[in-house]
C-alpha cells in the first residue's frame, strides 16, 4: 500500500521529502484517513489525490491526529479532500457495517482477528461481547458460526444507534442483542453466569473488567479472549509478558484457567503490541 502511494506521490514529491510520508493508511468504506506530520500537511492534497488514484472507491480523504481518545476510544478527525463526510458502509466476509467514524471506534485491521474468533464459536453458543462498538466481532461471529445469542454492550449511544442498524442490516435481529450500558453493570444486573464465551475487545480496560466476564461465564466455565497492549524489549515477548499480568490476576480473583493460545493481533507503535490471549477458564468459580 505504502509503496504504491509513494510511487504515485513520485512525480510530484521530491524523493527527501516523500521519506516523510507516512507508510500506512486506513481505507474504511469509500473514506481513507491519513496521518500527517507537520512536514507532510504541506502536501496533503497531492497524498489525497494520490489514495484517490490508487482506490477508486475512496470519495473521502481525513487526517488523523494522534491516537484514538477517551472513553469511547474516538480518532481526531480533519477534512481533506473529497466529500466532506464522515459516515460510510464498511463490508467485511459478507457484512456490512455503517459507521461514523468520527463518532464510533472502528478499526479494518481487525478483519482477520474477529473471523479468528467466529471460526472457534460452536453451536448453540452464548456469547457476551463486553465491548461491541458498532458490532462488529458480533456480527461477524452472528454470521459465520452456528452461534445462539450474542450479547453486544457498548456504552456510547452513538455506536449503540448504529450496532442496532447493522444488526438489522446483516439479517441477525434477535441474534445479536445490543446493549446500552457499561459492561459491568449490565453484566451485574442482566448476564450473570450466561456466557459460553465473553469477548473484551478493549485493552484499557480489560485487566480491570475481568471479574465481570468471569462473572458473566457459566458456573461450568468458558472460554474469554482477552485483549492488551504491551511494551516489550527486543528479548521479551509481548504474549508472555501479557499472560504473566492475567495469570497474577485471575489466581487473584480465584479463577481456575489455562492460556489455550495467544498472539500479537498488531504492532502499534515501536515496541508497542496489541496482543489476544485465548483463555478457557475451568469450573467452579469465586468471583
Ligand atoms: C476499542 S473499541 C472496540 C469496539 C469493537 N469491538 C470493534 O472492534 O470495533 C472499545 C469500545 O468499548 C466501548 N466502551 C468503553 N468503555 C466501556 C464500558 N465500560 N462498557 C461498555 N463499553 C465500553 C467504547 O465505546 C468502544 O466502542
Amino acid at each position: 500500500m505504502a509503496r504504491g502511494l509513494r510511487q504515485a506521490l513520485s512525480a510530484k514529491i521530491s524523493a527527501e521529502n516523500l521519506k516523510g510520508i507516512y507508510d500506512s493508511y486506513d481505507v474504511i468504506g469509500d473514506i481513507a484517513i491519513v496521518r500527517l506530520t507537520e512536514k507532510t500537511v504541506n502536501y496533503s492534497l497531492e497524498i489525497a489525490e494520490a489514495i484517490m488514484k490508487i482506490h477508486k472507491n475512496v470519495k473521502t480523504v481525513l487526517a488523523q491526529s494522534g491516537a484514538v481518545h477517551g472513553e469511547f476510544r474516538l480518532r481526531r478527525l480533519k477534512y481533506v479532500a473529497g466529500i466532506e463526510k464522515t459516515v460510510t458502509f464498511h463490508r467485511e466476509y459478507g457484512c456490512v457495517f455503517q459507521v461514523d467514524i468520527e463518532k464510533c471506534y472502528f478499526s479494518p485491521r481487525l478483519h482477520y482477528e474477529r473471523m479468528r474468533i467466529a471460526r472457534q464459536v460452536k453451536d448453540g453458543e452464548i456469547v457476551v461481547n463486553m465491548f461491541a462498538g458498532v458490532g462488529c466481532f458480533s456480527i461477524v461471529i452472528g454470521k459465520h458460526s452456528g452461534v445462539e445469542k450474542i450479547y453486544s454492550i457498548d456504552v456510547n449511544p452513538v455506536a449503540v444507534q448504529y450496532m442496532q442498524s447493522n444488526v438489522s442490516m446483516n439479517g441477525l435481529f434477535g441474534k445479536v442483542i445490543s446493549i446500552r450500558g457499561d459492561s459491568k453493570e449490565v453484566i451485574e444486573t442482566r448476564l450473570k453466569h450466561v456466557a459460553d464465551r465473553v469477548l473484551m475487545p478493549l485493552p484499557e480496560k480489560a485487566l480491570d473488567y475481568l471479574p465481570y466476564a468471569l462473572l458473566s461465564l457459566k458456573e461450568r466455565g468458558g472460554w474469554i479472549h482477552y485483549y492488551d497492549f504491551v511494551h516489550c524489549g527486543k528479548d521479551e515477548s509481548p504474549v508472555a509478558k501479557v499472560e504473566r499480568k492475567v495469570a497474577e490476576r485471575l489466581r487473584d480473583i480465584g479463577a481456575r484457567f489455562h492460556f489455550s493460545s495467544g498472539r500479537v493481533v498488531r504492532s502499534t507503535g515501536p515496541n508497542w503490541y496489541q496482543v489476544v490471549l485465548d483463555v478457557a477458564i475451568k469450573p467452579n468459580l469465586k468471583v
